[in-house]
């Protein structure tokens, strides 16, 4: 019953709010209506096309854009499965669909199919192994998945039951972070209060099979992306600010997520500014509230960030993360609705734009919500709004993604020894090798499970420019792993040379210099 009067006052609220926004706004031109209504409403927005695209985007200099997918409407949240197909869940339609990866090179998908559907609000997804995580609106659960096939092979069973999902911000974001546990982020169920469920609004890890459950960081009004910075494990997580405090405050959030530590909500905005509506924090004397690392503009929405391995890219984007922002809904003018790119610099965190031309003066095309970069390497972004995932590549060289040169080219021996070979300090490169072979767990098809394809004695088999022409085009289900020049390399002295690097005592004796 309070739950029925609390959405009829929700639905109550909103409706007073449409003329207020469409005032506000300033432009009730039909797009920003129409984007008012998708807030509203659900609706729609205009389907993308390849021409608009082209037409209406700006990418930095060098960088492609295509329109990858279209037609998927609420897309939300991306994860590429170890194979390289993607995961896009829908929590509108309670669904998960799989976007077969372009393996005929004709720049979409190869199928859609749905991977499962009948789900409570699913949004954030990622893979321990064979099993695919999932979290619902009011729990996680996980199905086995074979990655080959692309299929499910058992049935999807709870992990964690119980979270609460009414109100605002009822999606539950779940990565697995290099530890191995599985991170969740839930929002708060309101603007601003005091929440009842104290696991809303915060961030919390638990183990694999569910048990755990620690909350870890508190005070997050609404993080619905998070990723960990490669160069050193550090885990960010974008927050929206709250609404009704004016077009410039507060400014949405990034916030660099430390065990224990507070992130304001709902008593202090941006920089540990009092909320005026909340009044002092009871707790005042048990927490200092933890300041934005970074604040994105005020209503901006950032939702999906990603950590890029810039690997090819110019130089520039060395530290950087790519951040969705979806766009402001009640802003008098509409502000957000872009990708941004933020680096870290000496100087600390800047932000530029990567892909902006959503909005052309209230002119509404698109909102991102997610950023993913697919193992061959390109950047794909959803949008909710038109249905559509974009992707974005540097350079010509629209890399090839196709598996098929592998299997023909590979069993030779080289003619000739590679020219890069000359003077380098090989146990040195067998060593990286060894631990990129661990960082992307080749392991688990080459040495373990069911049918490992052993790579002892190789070097018989394979030559260097074969082991690396491998790497580029794999044989299929073998990933394409998103591998540097120099990694690429790397990986091969090591396979080549297994006693330069083999041994686990000579990867983790970093100063030995023979093997
Ligand atoms: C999902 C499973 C899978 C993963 C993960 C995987 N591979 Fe493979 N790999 C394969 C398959 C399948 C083949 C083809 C085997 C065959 O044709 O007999 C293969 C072939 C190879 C070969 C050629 C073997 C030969 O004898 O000709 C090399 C080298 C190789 N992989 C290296 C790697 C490296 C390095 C990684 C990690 C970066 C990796 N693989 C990850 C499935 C995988």
């Amino acid at each position: 019953m309070r739950s029925l009067i609390i959405g009829l006052l929700s639905v109550l609220v909103l409706l007073a709010c449409i003329p207020l926004v469409l005032i506000a706004t300033g432009t009730i031109d039909g797009s920003s209506v129409r984007m008012i209504l998708n807030v509203m409403t659900g609706l729609d927005g205009p389907a993308a096309t390849e021409s608009e695209v082209q037409s209406r985007f700006e990418l930095p200099e060098g960088f492609h854009l295509q329109l990858y997918a279209s037609d998927l409407p609420k897309a939300r949240f991306m994860r590429f499965t170890p194979a390289g197909d993607m995961l896009l869940s829908r929590p509108h339609k309670g669904d998960i669909l799989l976007l077969r990866r372009d393996a005929d090179g004709d720049g979409r998908p190869d199928a859609v199919e749905t991977l499962i559907d009948g789900l409570k609000r699913p949004l954030g997804m990622d893979f321990i192994g064979d099993n695919l995580y999932i979290a619902e609106s009011n729990r996680i659960g996980r199905v086995a998945f074979d990655s080959a096939s692309g299929k499910l092979t058992g049935a999807y069973e709870p992990v964690v039951e119980g979270f609460t999902d009414e109100g605002n911000h009822w999606s539950k974001t779940l990565r697995v972070g290099p530890d191995g546990l599985l991170y969740l982020a839930q929002g708060s169920t309101c603007n601003v209060c005091v929440e009842e469920d104290e696991r809303r609004n915060t961030m919390m890890r638990f183990a694999p099979d569910g048990s755990g459950g620690d909350i870890i960081a508190t005070g997050l009004r609404n993080s619905v992306g998070f990723d960990w910075a490669p160069w050193n494990g550090e885990l960010y997580a974008t927050d929206n600010g709250r609404d009704l405090l004016g077009d410039d405050f507060p400014p949405c959030e990034l916030n660099l997520i430390e065990e224990g530590h507070f992130y304001g909500w709902p008593y202090y905005n941006g920089d540990n500014i009092p909320d005026p509506d909340m009044g002092a924090d009871p707790m005042a004397a048990e927490r200092e509230p933890t300041p934005p690392a970074h604040g994105f503009r005020a209503h901006n929405a950032p939702l999906g960030i990603t950590f890029v391995d810039s690997s090819g890219w110019p130089a520039g984007y060395e530290r950087t993360a790519l951040v969705a922002l979806h766009g402001s809904w009640n802003r008098s003018t509409p502000d957000g609705y872009k990708v941004v790119s933020l680096h870290w610099t000496e100087n600390g965190i800047e932000e530029r734009d990567f892909l902006s031309g959503f909005n052309q003066d209230g002119d509404i095309a698109g909102r991102p919500v997610d950023v993913a970069q697919g193992p061959d390497g390109a950047i794909y972004i959803s949008d909710d709004y038109a249905g559509a995932i974009y992707r974005v590549s540097y350079g010509d060289n629209n890399q090839d993604w196709s598996p098929e040169v592998a299997s023909a080219e590979a069993s030779r021996l080289d003619t000739q020894t590679p020219q890069w070979l000359d003077g380098a300090d090989l146990p040195a490169m067998a060593r990286r090798g060894a631990l990129l072979y661990d960082v992307h767990d080749c392991r688990r098809c080459h040495e373990t499970g069911e049918n490992p394809r052993l790579l002892s004695g190789l070097s018989e088999r394979l030559g260097y420019n074969a082991v690396i022409d491998l790497l580029k085009a794999p044989p299929s289900p073998m990933p394409i792993y998103p591998l540097s020049e120099n990694e690429q390399r790397e990986l091969a002295v090591f396979l080549l040379n297994p006693a330069a690097g083999n041994t686990p005592e000579a990867v983790q004796t970093e100063d030995r210099d023979t093997p």
